[in-house]
């Protein structure tokens, strides 16, 4: 028999079906809680014990420290594809055969033009713009450059809204990079490899020539995979809320960017690395700091530690601690915050208050020390997420799109004044 739920309200009581995950999570099904009990609803600031969705792209146990997406390990990705099979993977609900992935990258290619009008949108920025505001708004722009709603009953419409995007946002992440550093922009060659084409048009001198480096290409497609989706984070939901208006696919990841870019989310891997500097510059006492972090009465956080949903390491940070020790030693770079980071990391693991809150690093406490090895600068670290992210993004606004949800749209509890008389100006 299927379990239920019974909730009681002034004596009165009501039986909710309680669903369940094909994982065994357990979820109690209110959709009918408003309804049978005349208006009374639930209040869970942060979602921290609400389901937004039923999703069937990606698993996460955080109390195990389990990733899957589609239901293959983090880790065994992470090892054996490449960044533009999982984004197939997380998008499509398959592995892709070597044919499927070859077209799907061609067709990516078609599209990677981006329109000459666009640099004049790019030229109006200062230098000193983030890169993750240039992105939202060119990601945004893009929406007057293209058919701005997809028909979702088209598979071929969708399907062309998904690459045009793939193609074109590696684009405009490069672009914000060159922008800033002063440096004409990049088309790229589309006869490289999706990851190593990015790099070129990031990295390329005017009047050099790209030297493709196999081990930066292989850390960053790593990096990538394990950014590519992690079911319903900030970020993700923002980009399924304003999908669930109807609004097209660039505008719904427009304000996807936005979300990430705060440093409670993507913006982290920034704010590590400027902390772990700080720490450096004033003396490298990692005790001084762990001490500030757990002063209730001073605003400093350990950057890079906690998460929401694990409670328990985050294995991408397990994977990404490994790579970074390989990229660095592989790419002769020594970097000094490494060291602090692992003293950090160290002492956290042995300290009562964060092994009490269960906070172990995450994604983002190493993943910063590998970019800056690579030669991307900090400022460009949270849209290097946001291009891992991307096909994460993509996957779930398909998926809340082609499942028909209902427009997102939360309840209140409303607190403020109730019902007062209109005073006239005069009598204020
Ligand atoms: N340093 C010090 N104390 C912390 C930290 C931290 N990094 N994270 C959580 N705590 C404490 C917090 O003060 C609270 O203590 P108490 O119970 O005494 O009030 C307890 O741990 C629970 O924290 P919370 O803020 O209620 O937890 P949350 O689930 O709302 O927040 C988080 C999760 C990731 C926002 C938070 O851990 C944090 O701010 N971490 C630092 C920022 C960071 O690294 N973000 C990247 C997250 S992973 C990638 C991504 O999502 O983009």
């Amino acid at each position: 028999m299927s379990k239920t739920a019974i909730l009681e309200i002034d004596g009165k009581k009501y039986e909710f079906p309680v669903i369940k995950g094909t994982e065994n999570e357990e979820a109690i099904d209110i959709k009918t809680l408003r309804s049978v009990t005349g208006g009374v609803t639930t209040i869970d600031p942060g979602y921290k014990n609400t389901g937004s969705c039923e999703s069937a792209i990606t698993f996460l146990n955080g109390e195990e420290g389990v990733l899957r997406y589609r239901g293959y390990a983090i880790e065994d990705l992470a090892e054996k594809a490449d960044f533009l099979e999982v984004a197939y993977l997380l998008i499509f609900g398959e592995l892709p055969s070597q044919q499927e992935l070859n077209k799907f990258h061609e067709d990516i290619k078609q599209h990677s033009h981006v329109d000459e009008d666009v640099k004049k949108i790019l030229d109006g920025f200062p230098k000193s713009a983030h890169p993750m505001g240039v992105l939202s708004s060119l990601t945004s722009a893009l929406v007057a450059f293209n058919p701005s709603s997809v028909n979702v009953d088209s598979e071929e419409d969708m399907y062309n809204a998904m690459v045009r995007i793939l193609a074109k946002f590696p684009v405009l992440t490069a672009w914000a990079y060159r922008k800033r550093t002063g440096q004409p922009l990049d088309y790229g060659d589309d006869s490289l490899g999706y990851v190593d084409n990015f790099l070129k048009m990031m990295f390329k001198k005017p009047h050099g020539e790209y030297k493709s480096n196999k081990v930066v290409v292989d850390a960053l497609d790593k990096l990538l995979i394990l950014h590519a989706d992690h079911e319903q984070n900030c970020s993700t939901s923002t980009v399924r809320m304003v999908g669930s208006s109807h609004a097209g696919l660039f505008a719904s990841l427009s304000a996807g960017i936005n979300a990430l870019w705060g440093p409670l989310h993507g913006g982290a891997n920034q704010a590590v690395i400027e902390m772990l500097e700080n720490i450096k510059e004033d003396g490298g006492d990692t005790h001084k700091f762990m001490q500030k972090a757990k002063d209730k009465n001073d605003p400093f956080r350990l950057m890079g530690f906690g998460h929401r949903v694990y409670k328990n390491f985050d294995p991408r940070a397990r994977i990404i601690k490994k790579s970074a020790d390989d990229v660095l030693s592989a790419l002769g770079v020594e970097d000094p915050v490494l060291n602090i980071a692992k003293g950090l990391e160290k002492e956290a693991l042995e300290d009562s208050y964060f092994v009490d809150r269960k906070l172990y690093p995450n994604v983002d406490f190493y993943s910063g020390i590998i970019y800056r090895a690579m030669g991307i600068p900090v400022e460009m670290f949270t849209a290097m997420f946001a291009l891992g992210r991307l096909p994460g993004w993509i996957a779930q606004w398909r998926e809340m799109r082609l499942r028909k949800e209902p427009i997102g749209r939360p309840r209140q509890v409303y607190i403020g004044e109730t019902h007062r008389e209109f005073k006239p100006i005069e009598k204020r």
